[in-house]
């Protein structure tokens, strides 16, 4: 039988084991949070956790086989992620009405490069870009295969604000392929559909696409800029929006950085937005620089064609001091080909200083502020 005695003994006889067990639990939970602590004082802070982290190039006065390590900005692929993608894919692409289509090239160029407008109001959802997309168009009629052509990307020339500054439409900077082949002349299809299209007619349209080429939101930020033929396109939308008065007053950018365009061309008759971009040089002289090589009337000191790579090697001490800057981007679009030359040419202006530019490259790569599209 239990008398109360009993069961009060037996009560306090349990008092050392909850002490115990409590105790143990204390420990327990001290040590853990102890860790916590420590793991927190020493973790890189998260993505979330930070403003953007501001990215150098240190300043040189390292020896000469050492290059200064520079981080990631942790939170580039995060700021980008409103930008409009895919809005129209090529299942059901959007029609657009071409506004207009006009020859960019002066007596004497070589080719054909053309200036072609879309109207975007009717697209519901709205096709809305950002500077640096690019979209896709699909040729009218069949393959070989009796299929519908594929579509082929183009960079967008035109700010978010259209060459009209109402915001509905889009242009494009297009270059007709052509080559030879077996004594043959073969006209590129999606590129000579565009050269050739008229104002009224229909054009299937998809996307808008890409991440890689976007401006940085900074308006101090310095902007080098690396093109050759129709590369010019995305350069000519950033140029509009850092130096068009419509555009500054409708997009409260105002652009304080120094933007530099390194441009070729194999005649000065294929020099494309010229006369813009000498406004640009009149209006802004302390913001614009712009860097001509014209391939096929000026000589490298070779005796070559002046390819922009030898420009970038002529300008190498003054690249490169902007490159140290932190807010420095570099931009490169155009023909696939030029990029060992330019890699080469960066190989060199970097030894110049003292730096590794394989070393380099992949570090602004890394810190977004290495931007390529070629093709
Ligand atoms: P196609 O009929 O598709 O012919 C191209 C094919 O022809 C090649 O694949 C190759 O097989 C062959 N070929 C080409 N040249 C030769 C040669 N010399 N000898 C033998 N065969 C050859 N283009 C612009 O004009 N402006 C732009 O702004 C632009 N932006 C682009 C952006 C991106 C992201 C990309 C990926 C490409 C861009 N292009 C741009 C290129 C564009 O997408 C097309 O590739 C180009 O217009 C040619 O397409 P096409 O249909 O006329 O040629
Ligand atoms: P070129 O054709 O004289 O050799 P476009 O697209 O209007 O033809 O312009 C492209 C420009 O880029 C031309 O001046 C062309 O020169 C030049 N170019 C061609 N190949 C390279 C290369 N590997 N590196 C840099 N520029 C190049």
């Amino acid at each position: 039988m239990y008398s109360q005695a009993k069961v009060i003994a037996g009560g306090l006889a349990h008092i050392p084991v909850v002490i115990a067990v409590f105790y143990f639990i204390l420990t327990t939970f001290n040590k853990r949070a102890l860790k916590f602590v420590e793991e927190a004082k020493t973790k890189k802070p998260e993505a979330k956790d930070v403003e953007p982290k501001k990215v150098a190039v240190s300043k040189i006065e390292t020896p000469k086989t050492e290059t200064p390590k520079i981080e990631a900005p942790l939170v580039v692929k995060k700021k980008h992620a409103d930008v409009p993608v895919n809005i129209y894919r090529p299942k059901t692409p959007y029609e657009g009405t071409v506004i207009e289509n006009y020859s960019l090239l002066k007596e004497g160029a070589i080719g054909r490069v053309n200036h072609i407008t879309f109207d975007l109001k009717d697209s519901d959802p709205f096709l809305n870009y950002v500077e640096g997309q690019s979209i896709g168009i699909m040729p009218a009629g069949e393959d070989a295969n009796g299929k519908p052509h594929k579509l082929r990307l183009y960079s967008i020339a035109s700010t978010r604000h259209g060459d009209n500054f109402n915001g509905n439409t889009v242009s494009l900077c297009v270059r007709q392929l052509q080559y030879e082949k077996d004594g043959e002349t073969i006209n590129g299809v999606c590129s000579t559909y565009l050269c050739n299209i008229k104002p009224g007619d229909k054009v299937k349209i998809t996307g808008p696409v890409g991440k890689e080429m976007l401006l940085p939101d900074e308006e101090d930020a310095n902007i080098v800029m690396l093109a050759t033929g129709t590369g010019i396109a995305p350069m000519r939308a950033y140029l509009r929006r850092m130096f068009e008065a419509t555009e500054k007053e409708k997009n409260k950018w105002n652009f304080k950085g120094k933007a530099w365009l390194f441009m070729g061309a194999p005649k000065s008759a294929n020099l494309l937005y010229e006369e813009d971009l000498q406004r640009y040089l009149t209006e802004y002289p302390d913001n614009f620089k712009y860097t001509k090589a014209i391939s096929r009337e000026q000589q490298n000191t070779k005796g070559g064609r002046m390819y922009i790579q030898d420009r970038v090697l002529e300008s190498a001490n003054e690249l490169f001091n902007m490159i140290e800057d932190e807010k420095t981007h570099i931009y490169l679009c155009g023909l696939k080909g030029m990029e060992p030359g330019i890699d080469e040419a960066m190989t060199k202006a970097a030894e110049e200083k003292g730096l590794n530019w394989s070393e380099l490259r992949p570090q602004l790569k890394k810190a977004g502020r290495w931007h390529v599209e070629t093709y």
